[in-house]
């Protein structure tokens, strides 16, 4: 498997190309308007990357601060974000267990890919670390504010999985945090068969880029939680 903490510092424009061929029927962003209609909220973003979220996010709420700890990321994202001509965003860096927000600045806290590493990353403690996350996002909402997590149900599926290595986190986010939770397609579509193979490989490895050059298709299903909770 990549090193995925290697390819947030050093690979990141990579990362981008990836990214950008995802979700390719804008499914996410409609998702996420159905468990909280954006217009006039303030948003914080929490592992915002290169501001695949972000972007989409700007466009429609009143405002949001994305936050990551990898400046090569946060680079990509600031270049992005100045293309679109919106002025209603900020980017800083920021850890996600200890953030640099004020608190109740928010309306929405938001986080995609991100908080899922902490179980591989603290095999033994992820459940600390994970609730000190949780708790940045509640101490930045506003009362009533929403928070949305959304993570990994299996690249490569057309139905749901859950992975070994994710099972119990979402389980705890369930059971013991409250959240609800559904699921949606995020597929890939890239622009050849090749640069799927490339790419794919790139980010998940070669078992699944293997996979994707057996089946000879440019676009690669996906499958995407969302999990949400109001305060
Ligand atoms: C898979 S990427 C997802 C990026 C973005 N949310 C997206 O949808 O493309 C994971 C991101 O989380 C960031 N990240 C991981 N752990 C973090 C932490 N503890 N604090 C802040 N950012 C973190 C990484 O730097 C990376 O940009």
């Amino acid at each position: 498997m990549p090193n995925l903490r290697a390819i947030y510092f050093h690979h990141a424009n990579r990362y981008e190309d990836l990214i950008a061929c995802e979700d390719y029927k804008n499914i996410l962003i409609r998702a996420i308007g159905e468990i909280c209609p954006l217009e006039g909220r303030d948003v914080v973003e929490f592992g915002a990357g290169t501001g695949r979220i972000t972007r989409q996010v700007a466009s429609l709420a009143r405002s949001i601060h994305a936050f990551d700890y990898s400046h090569p990321m946060l680079e990509v994202a600031h270049e992005k974000m100045n293309a679109l001509g919106l002025s209603n965003w900020a980017i800083s860096m920021g850890e996600n267990r200890q953030m640099p927000a004020v608190s109740q600045c928010a309306d929405l806290a938001i986080e995609g890919w991100s908080f899922g590493h902490l179980p591989s990353w603290y095999p033994n403690g992820w459940q600390r670390q994970a609730s000190l996350a949780l708790g940045e996002m509640e101490r930045i909402l506003r009362p009533g504010g929403t928070m949305i997590l959304i993570e990994t149900l299996g690249t490569g599926y057309e139905e749901p999985k859950r992975y070994e290595s994710l099972s119990a986190f979402y389980r705890w986010l369930e059971e013991e945090k409250g959240f609800s939770s559904n699921w949606i397609r995020t597929d890939y579509r890239f622009e050849s068969v090749e640069q799927a193979v490339d790419l794919i490989g790139f980010f998940f490895g070669d078992e699944l880029a293997e996979k994707v050059a057996i089946k000879q298709s440019r676009v690669v299903p996906e499958c995407t939680g969302l999990w949400w909770r109001t305060i």
